[in-house]
């Protein structure tokens, strides 16, 4: 009997044994929760091995794990689209024939849409084509705050209010990574303008710091689950953000919880200690400095390679910060390329063509759209009102998914400004170029190769001879434009285009102008144009969208996400000297501390040439009274506001109704008001909607930087609600117990 019982047990080893051997490591299951995966890889991996997980291989990728099969990680820019293939090991295009994607609008346009759904498809589509690009992480979206508008970079981020930005990273967030592609929100922090952008040392308070600039950042993690994010190339408070203590230890994972991956920007590490220390995780870039100089191949100098391995097997750097970083990048791993379950992604089909245009249509603002006594409005454009039309301006037929740094996309397809009216007007359309830039560089500016004093004499004469002018001007991606690595010089349009603007209004009063950027320009000949519209830099299906918003097929309903100063002092950042912007070269202090865009402007009543929130239509939205459930709430007590808005117009119309709040008596200084909710409805003609909206404790509080929380005060509070920060409908007040 007892031989049976030890046969039994010989048998049953033997089986376990010989189907253990089938077993697929847990690592290699997918089947497994990741957190197993995860323990079991890294007990599978050497020391070696760990370490190298920290560091680039490459331009674009991290090292894997090749002799257990577990594959590098491939990142690629951009937020708006796929970048075409990089060089191994430089920064040149590896030229590849099937790379080139679809351009989806920059940021400020998806931002400028107000419309969360909008965030949604374009997450996913643009997450479908970096999936179908075989890339593993994303680099964006960018959401630094729109402090300056001459920033370069501003066009790539969602504009200069931090709920605004909120609301819009999170579906965005999730649609990328709905594809098994992971976001990496950047430029995690505080990185708001170029100048000097890889050392510049911000100086801010807590209060600034929590409640105008990290709550992007905190959405895109916490709400949206961003499996990566990128450090900035600016220090905070004298330390690099790509190994920032406060920034990555105490807030990103600590408060926030993050367990994804801190990804550096290119270059972007400086120290092996704090880089160990300091919440780095993926080092990118760096040693050939990351963009240009330094020895080829030279990966295993970067301060997460060599040097770190020798402080592990010394004992200056304790064991446990190689497990925690190598655990987060095995996770981004399993989320990523070893997630055999996620979708096989697609690229530059029609969908994604839809998604692009549907995104700037909502996203275009029309600025102005003055009603002549007589003849009306001159938008919506009636062609058979016009003999000939002149179209105006090197914007009109200029490639600008080209430059801009490193969101630059080569795509397949880009329906111009000009190419879009054509498809509309036929041969009713002439165009003239009227002004020129020069080739988009990335750290110079290259003149025209056009004669700009003849370019303008033709558009002139030719302005005289029509019935219409439509100017397609602007800024572009060229070095000190809208471009990364350099700011803007000043808030003018550039290449001459005020003066050609002016040369036309003497000869043809009929301008209608649309301005391409993703900033704020002075706009000195404001009075004498009646039609003007805001369409950002609008991608693959730049010129049908600006088309179908100009014809009226589609009535207008985007809003601008920041204000456009009417002067470059009136705004904020440059309002204290030059330590407030760009500050000295070592040290920047954002000395409007809170108030930043529409904060400044309502507070310091400096009226805006045009104002956050602002965008009309082609009908006209009229609001009943706001009416409030309660006159008090308490605790955990919601308010409860409510407010009729009805479409008295003759087209149908999407708008956004914006809900404001302002602390009428508090211990600290607060903006007179901030934008707490949104809501965009579409109602047809005679159409009214009851508009209902629910306001907490939260929307009350601000950062107090006593009680390092955030605090409602008790006390009075005026709910705002309106179609602008200034075009206020209704208010309701209340007060907080
Ligand atoms: C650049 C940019 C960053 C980009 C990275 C890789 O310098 O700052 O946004 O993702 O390097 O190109």
């Amino acid at each position: 009997m007892k031989l049976k019982l030890i046969y039994a047990a010989m048998a049953l080893t033997m089986g376990a044994a010989s189907l253990k051997a089938q077993q697929v490591p847990a690592y290699l299951d997918q089947k497994q929760p990741i957190e197993v995966r995860v323990k079991d890889a890294l007990s599978r991996m050497t020391l070696e091995e760990k370490v190298k997980l920290c560091s680039a291989q490459s331009k674009f990728s991290s090292h894997g794990v090749p002799r257990l099969g577990i594959p590098e990680i491939w990142m690629s820019d951009g937020p708006h689209g796929v970048r075409e293939e990089i060089l191994w090991d430089s920064w040149g295009n590896a030229e590849w024939t099937n790379d080139s994607c679809t351009a989806f609008p920059a940021l400020t346009c998806l931002a400028a849409t107000w419309n969360p759904k909008m965030s949604a498809i374009y997450g996913k589509a643009v997450g479908e084509e970096a999936r179908y690009r075989r890339k593993d992480v994303l680099l964006g979206p960018g959401v630094n705050i729109y402090r300056t508008p001459l920033n370069g970079r501003n066009f790539e981020y969602m504009g200069e209010d931090p709920y605004l930005a909120s609301i819009m990273v999170v579906p965005y967030v999730k649609g990328v990574q709905s594809n098994g592609v992971s976001a990496c929100v950047k430029h995690y922090a505080l990185n708001n303008q170029e100048v000097w952008r890889g050392n510049i040392d911000v100086e801010l308070s807590d209060r600034a710091l929590n409640e105008i600039y990290l709550p992007a950042f905190k959405a895109a993690i916490v709400d949206g689950g961003s499996w990566s994010i990128m450090g900035s190339y600016n220090k905070v408070r004298g330390e690099h953000a790509c190994h920032n203590d406060l920034l990555l230890n105490k807030i990103l994972k600590g408060e926030w919880k993050f367990d994804g991956c801190v990804i550096t920007d290119w270059g972007g590490a400086h120290d092996t200690k704090e880089a160990v220390l300091n919440g780095l995780d993926i080092e990118m870039g760096s040693y050939t400095n990351g963009l240009s100089s330094g020895k080829k191949f030279a990966y295993d100098d970067y301060y997460l390679a060599s040097a770190y391995l020798k402080g592990l097997k010394d004992g200056t750097y304790p064991m446990s910060t190689i497990e925690d970083k190598a655990s987060r990048i095995l996770r981004l791993i399993f989320r990523t390329a070893m997630n055999s379950d996620r979708p096989w992604g697609s690229f530059t089909n029609e969908e994604h063509y839809t998604v692009a245009r549907t995104v700037a249509q909502e996203g275009i603002v029309l600025l102005k759209n003055e009603a002549d006594k007589k003849k009306g409005a001159v938008l919506p454009l009636d062609a058979s009102k016009y003999r000939s039309i002149l179209v105006v301006g090197e914007n009109a037929t200029r490639r600008l998914t080209e430059g801009g740094g490193s969101s630059v996309l080569k795509v397949k397809k880009e329906v111009s400004p000009l190419a879009g009216l054509q498809a509309k007007f036929g041969d009713k359309i002439k165009y003239t170029m009227g002004y020129a830039s020069g080739k988009p560089v990335y750290d110079r500016e290259m003149k025209p190769g056009f004669d700009t004093d003849s370019l303008r004499k033709e558009a002139v004469k030719q302005a005289a001879e029509v019935d219409l002018i439509i100017f397609v001007g602007g800024l572009n991606k060229n070095n000190f434009q809208d471009c990364e690595n350099a700011d803007r010089k000043s808030l003018a349009l550039p290449f001459g285009q005020n003066e050609l603007i002016n040369d036309m209004l003497k000869v043809n009063k009929n301008i209608v102008m649309v301005l391409l950027s993703g900033n704020a320009v002075e706009m000195p000949w404001i009075k004498s144009i009646p039609s003007i519209l805001q369409a950002w830099y609008p991608g693959s299906e730049s010129g049908n969208a600006i088309a179908d918003v100009l014809t009226g097929e589609v009535n207008p309903s985007g809003k601008l996400p920041f204000s456009f100063p009417v002067k470059l002092t009136d705004n904020a950042a440059h309002s204290f000297g030059t330590i407030s912007y760009p500050g000295d070269g070592v040290k920047e202090v954002y000395k409007e501390d809170i108030l930043v865009g529409y904060r400044w402007h309502d507070t310091k009543k400096i009226p805006a040439l045009f104002p956050f929130g602002h965008g009309l239509s082609y009908t006209q939205f009229k609001y009943g009274k706001a009416v409030a459930d309660k006159k008090t709430i308490s605790g955990s007590e919601e308010l409860t506001i409510t407010i009729p808005v009805k479409n008295v117009g003759k087209v149908k119309g999407k708008e956004v109704v914006q809900l404001y709040i302002g602390d009428e008596k508090c211990s600290v200084l607060r903006p007179v008001k901030e934008l707490k909710s949104f809501q965009k409805i579409e109602l047809a003609p005679g159409e009214e909607q009851t508009v209902s909206f629910k306001i907490g404790q939260d929307a009350l509080k601000f950062f107090s930087e006593t009680a390092h929380n955030w605090l409602a005060e008790p006390g009075a509070f005026k709910v705002y609600i309106g179609s602008s920060s200034t075009d206020i409908r209704s208010t309701v007040d209340f007060v907080l117990n």
